[in-house]
């Protein structure tokens, strides 16, 4: 009986370097109140949110993606053609198919990378990351290119109170490769599909067939029990990112958790009593909520503003719609 050759991967994996797209056009709180009954000072107080970027006609999801991933590949010091695996993490790219990643892997001149896209909501982009890890750790791919890409205003009613001034749109990327060392910890991450209905697009695409005059279908949440949920519940995700990579929380440089909104990371960065020495992100005041683009954003800002070190160690965690969830802890690039 003959056996089957597999492919032999690195030790371990690493992100080589990260970058950031936000959209040209700048968007106050006062101008979203022109659509709901609201106030710059509500606004501030209930989320933190003091501006977030919206998206013109030509910052595409595929034109955003791309340009976060150059300056990722700039960042890192590697060329397209190095790139084995390109992965997307949106829920906003209305085309249905093809995936936004096979577009952005040529124009961007990858030359044939495989690639894909992932939905997995706001935890989109820490579910893409564990792929990737897997990916070159399996020896399926050397180096991997991860992108959260959204454009939430496509998904958004402008007229709806409870998520109106919430979201932005943006993209942020990672290049991933090899390591000799350890350099991502494990992944904790699940689902409660039983709360799916707390944060969904109202009806299916297709619900407008035969129906011409019904409302188009939006994003819809139950914000209190979505507030609940990730307060409670995602603190002891991210303790125990921590606990599965063996560190504590003095051990950490950074903690960069999906940028929901202010109340819920300071109460998450409570529960986990961070020492005041653990750089924050706080991308959320001046970006708002960009779904899977968060993370990969608010990286981007701390390492660029000199918050946080490269080299240092930083806990990532990303939730949201399923409800999903996937928490991780990694080398900064
Ligand atoms: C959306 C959110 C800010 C709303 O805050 P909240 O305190 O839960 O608001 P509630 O719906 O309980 O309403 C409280 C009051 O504020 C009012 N209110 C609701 N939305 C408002 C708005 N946009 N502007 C002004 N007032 C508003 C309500 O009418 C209510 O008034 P009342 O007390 O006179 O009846 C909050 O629930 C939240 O942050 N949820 C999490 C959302 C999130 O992060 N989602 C993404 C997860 S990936």
């Amino acid at each position: 009986m003959s056996t089957l050759k597999t492919s032999v991967g690195a030790s371990y994996a690493q992100l080589l370097g990260v970058g950031a797209y936000r959209p040209t056009r700048v968007v106050t709180n006062e101008e979203v109140c022109r659509r709901i009954d609201s106030s710059d000072e509500w606004i501030r107080v209930r989320s933190g949110i003091g501006t977030r970027h919206w998206a013109g006609p030509d910052e595409t999801i595929v034109e955003m993606g791309l340009t976060a991933a150059e300056k990722a590949l700039a960042h890192a010091g590697v060329s397209p053609r190095e790139i084995d695996c390109v992965v997307v993490a949106t829920f906003t790219h209305l085309r249905q198919t093809p995936a936004a990643a096979t577009e952005i892997a040529h124009l961007i001149g990858t030359g044939g990378a495989a690639a894909f896209d992932v939905s997995a909501g706001c935890a989109g982009f820490t579910h893409a990351l564990s792929l990737g890890s897997g990916m070159i750790r399996s020896g399926t791919a050397r180096h991997v290119l991860v992108i959260g890409a959204e454009r939430m205003t496509d998904l958004v009613d402008p007229e709806d109170r409870s998520t109106a001034f919430i979201f932005g749109d943006g993209a942020g990327a990672v290049v991933m490769g090899p390591s000799d060392v350890p350099a991502i910890g494990p992944t904790v991450w699940g689902s409660d599909g039983s709360q799916a209905h707390l944060i969904a697009q109202s009806e299916p695409w297709d619900a407008l067939r035969g129906n011409p005059d019904m409302k188009r279908p939006y994003l819809r949440q139950d914000g209190q029990l979505v507030f609940r949920w990730a307060v409670w519940e995602m603190a002891k995700i991210a303790q125990r990112a921590l606990d599965a990579a063996g560190l504590t929380p003095g051990d950490l440089d950074a903690f960069i958790p999906h940028q929901a909104n202010m109340r819920i990371i300071d109460a998450m960065a409570r529960a986990m009593k961070l020492p005041a020495g653990v750089a924050v992100a706080r991308d959320v005041v001046t970006t708002g909520n960009t779904s899977g683009a968060s993370i990969p954003l608010a990286m981007e800002n701390l390492l660029s503003s000199g918050r946080a070190p490269s080299g240092g160690i930083a806990l990532l965690i990303g939730f949201g719609a399923g409800l999903s969830y996937a928490a991780t802890t990694v080398t900064l690039p």
